[in-house]
Order: C-alpha cells, then structure tokens, then sequence
C-alpha cells in the first residue's frame, strides 16, 4: 500500500483526491491546503482523511511514501524538494516549475535519493492521444509537416502566471509526447490587457526537420476551443476535445506534385479521400495516470511524464517568455 499525502484541494486538488482514494494499491491518509474551506469540502466528502493547514504535517510525516503538489507553480519546488529530501516520490502539477534551474535540481535530487517524479501531463493518458500516438509510429499520417492547436476560453484567470504557462504545457506536453524530434526554436507574441499578464499568446515552434508547430493560447475568447491539427503527408486529422465521441478526424487528403519542371509549370493534385473517425478510449487520464505513477514507483520505473518531460515543457515555457519580452524574436531551445 502506497500512503499519500496532498497539498492543496482548490479546482484540482479533488481530482487527484478522488483518483488516487479510487485506487486498489493507494490510500490518501493526509490533505493540505491553507485555505480552511478547502479543508471543509474535503472533511464533506471523506470525513476518514486527516485535513491540515501545514504542510509539514505531510512533508515530515514517517508515514507518508508519495507527496502530490497540486497547489500553483509558484510553490511546486519548495514543496517538491521538501518531500523528496524527505525520501517521498513526488506527483507534481504542470508547469513542473517556475523555472529551468529548479526542474534541474529536483531532478537531480530524485536521482540521487531513486525517488519517482511525475508531472502531471494529464492529456499524454487521454485515449485521443494515445491512439494519435499509434497512428505516428505506424506511419499512418507519413512524414509530418506540422502541429497547430488552439487552446481558448474565457478566463481562468491565474494570479501568478501568464496564459502560456497556464495553458501551453498542455499541448507543449502532448506535442513532445507524439513527436521524437525536439524543438529547436521558439517565437513568442503576447499582449496583457487585464491584470498585467499575458492573455492572449501566439507561440511558433521551429524544429531542425521540415516541422512547424504553432499554438494559440487566450483566456479572452468568448468561445471554448480546444482543436489541434496534425498534418502530415500522407494524411492530416483533426483532433477536438470537445467532441463527445468523434474526438479525433483522420483525413484521407494531401497534395501530391506531378509536375516539377519549373515554378509557372509546377502541378499539383489534390488527394480528397474519406474521412475516418476511430474509436478511442474514453477512460478519465487521471485515472491511466494515478494507477501508472503506483506501478513505476513499485517498479522502480522512470515515467514517460518524469522530471525531464517536465523539463522539455519548461524550457519551451522559457522561451516564450523570453521571446515576448524580445517582441517575438526568435529564441534557442
Ligand atoms: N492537469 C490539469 O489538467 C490541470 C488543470 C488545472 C490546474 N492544474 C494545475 O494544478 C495546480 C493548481 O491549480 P488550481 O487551478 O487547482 O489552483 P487553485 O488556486 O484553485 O488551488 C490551489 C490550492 O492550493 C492551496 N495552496 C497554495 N499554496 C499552498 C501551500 N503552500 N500549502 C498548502 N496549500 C496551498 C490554495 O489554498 C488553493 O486551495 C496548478 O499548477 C495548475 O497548473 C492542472
């Protein structure tokens, strides 16, 4: 049996509860959050879990083996190396940290204690990922030309991010899950209108191959949209979150050349085939997730989603900043 401890119980907090209390090889014996109403919905819904405003009371705890951060990113590495000094494996939020230096010396610290890090890149467990993954390796969509997502809403607001951090670690997650090439690049353009951080975002990703991926990130949009594209040369799909059932497009379209023989004789054909939508799995992420970050503990085993994917998500995250405060120049990865 696995003991964990939680730390903070605000809009995600009781998703990781709920996950991980389901789960045949955990038991969730302590929950942290400052905030005493927080405590009061968890002591509602599972009045056997001890509820504390200190952290400590988790951290420093013999009887805990696997902390999760669930709090804003601002407080992920103190919290992380807390309870990884204190030889605890460690679930921790996306953005694994605020910054490049901290996600390197927890890292470190993980490796040198053999403690598991995970960070919680919940869509990389999603059964529209996961089949879009299947179809890369086996070469269904050929080489890739690019990736293009659109992540808008209105709001939610965070007080201590921008809406880069907040909401591309999702897709830079997704993306450096699906593709083995790694970015070489980054441009960034943000505007702040509201509260002096950047609301609205467009994010180009360069890469050394022929690939290019761009990302629309808003918290101003009067619309909840969450489409990515994927196009390749044989085939492109369209994968949409919100679809209940058809969340993922493949299309039987691309563009074939036919004739090279200089630039006003260039011909091309276009290919407009059926289009197919499979069947993906439709099982909540943070359930594949919880159960897989019990096994690797137990197995000793490194994640997909380790420190260093955590990493990889956090120099993208970087760069971008870096970028905008450039006015979109282009930055090294
Ligand atoms: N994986 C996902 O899909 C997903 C979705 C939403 C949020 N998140 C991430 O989860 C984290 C939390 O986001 P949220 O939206 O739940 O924030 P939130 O502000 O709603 O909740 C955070 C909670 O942590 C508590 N807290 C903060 N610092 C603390 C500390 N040092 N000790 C104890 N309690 C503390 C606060 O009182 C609050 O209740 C962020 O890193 C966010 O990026 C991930």
């Amino acid at each position: 049996m696995i003991n964990i401890g939680v730390i903070g119980y605000g809009y995600w907090g009781p998703n990781i509860v709920r996950n991980f209390s389901s789960l045949e090889g955990a038991e969730v014996r302590s929950v942290c959050d400052m905030n005493l109403q927080s405590l009061n919905r968890v002591r509602k819904v599972y009045p056997h879990i001890q509820i504390t405003q200190n952290c400590g009371d988790i951290l420093d705890a013999p009887g805990i083996d696997a902390v999760a951060v669930i709090t804003p990113v601002s407080s992920h590495y103190e919290l992380a190396k807390r309870a990884l000094l204190n030889g605890k494996h460690v679930f921790v939020e996306k953005p694994f940290t605020a910054t490049i230096a901290q996600a390197e010396e927890l890292i470190e610290i993980a490796a040198r204690k053999k403690l598991t890090i995970m960070v919680d890149h919940t869509f990389i467990f999603t059964g529209a990922v996961r089949k879009i993954k299947r179809l890369i390796e086996e070469k269904s969509l050929g080489d890739l030309y690019y990736y293009d997502s659109v992540r808008v809403n209105l709001g939610l607001f965070q007080s201590d991010v921008n809406v880069v951090w907040d909401l591309a670690p999702h897709d830079f997650a997704v993306m450096d899950f699906l593709i083995d090439e790694k970015p070489a690049a980054v441009a960034a353009c943000g505007k702040a209108h509201v509260n002096g951080l950047e609301d609205t975002a467009y994010i180009t990703v360069q890469f050394n191959n022929n690939m290019i991926a761009h990302f629309n990130v808003n918290w101003l949009s009067p619309v909840k949209v969450r489409t990515t594209l994927i196009g390749g040369e044989k085939k492109m799909l369209v994968w949409n979150d919100l679809e209940a059932d058809e969340k993922i497009k493949i299309y039987d379209k691309g563009v074939e050349v036919t004739n090279r023989e200089g630039v006003y004789n260039l011909r091309v054909s276009y290919r407009s085939g059926d289009m197919h939508a499979p069947k993906v799995d439709q099982i909540e992420a943070l359930k594949h997730e919880t159960e897989y970050f019990l096994e690797c503990i137990t197995k000793g085993e490194s994640p997909e989603n380790d420190g260093h994917a955590g990493l990889r998500v956090v120099k993208l995250l970087d760069a971008c900043n870096e970028s905008m405060k450039r006015n979109g120049q282009m930055v090294s990865v």
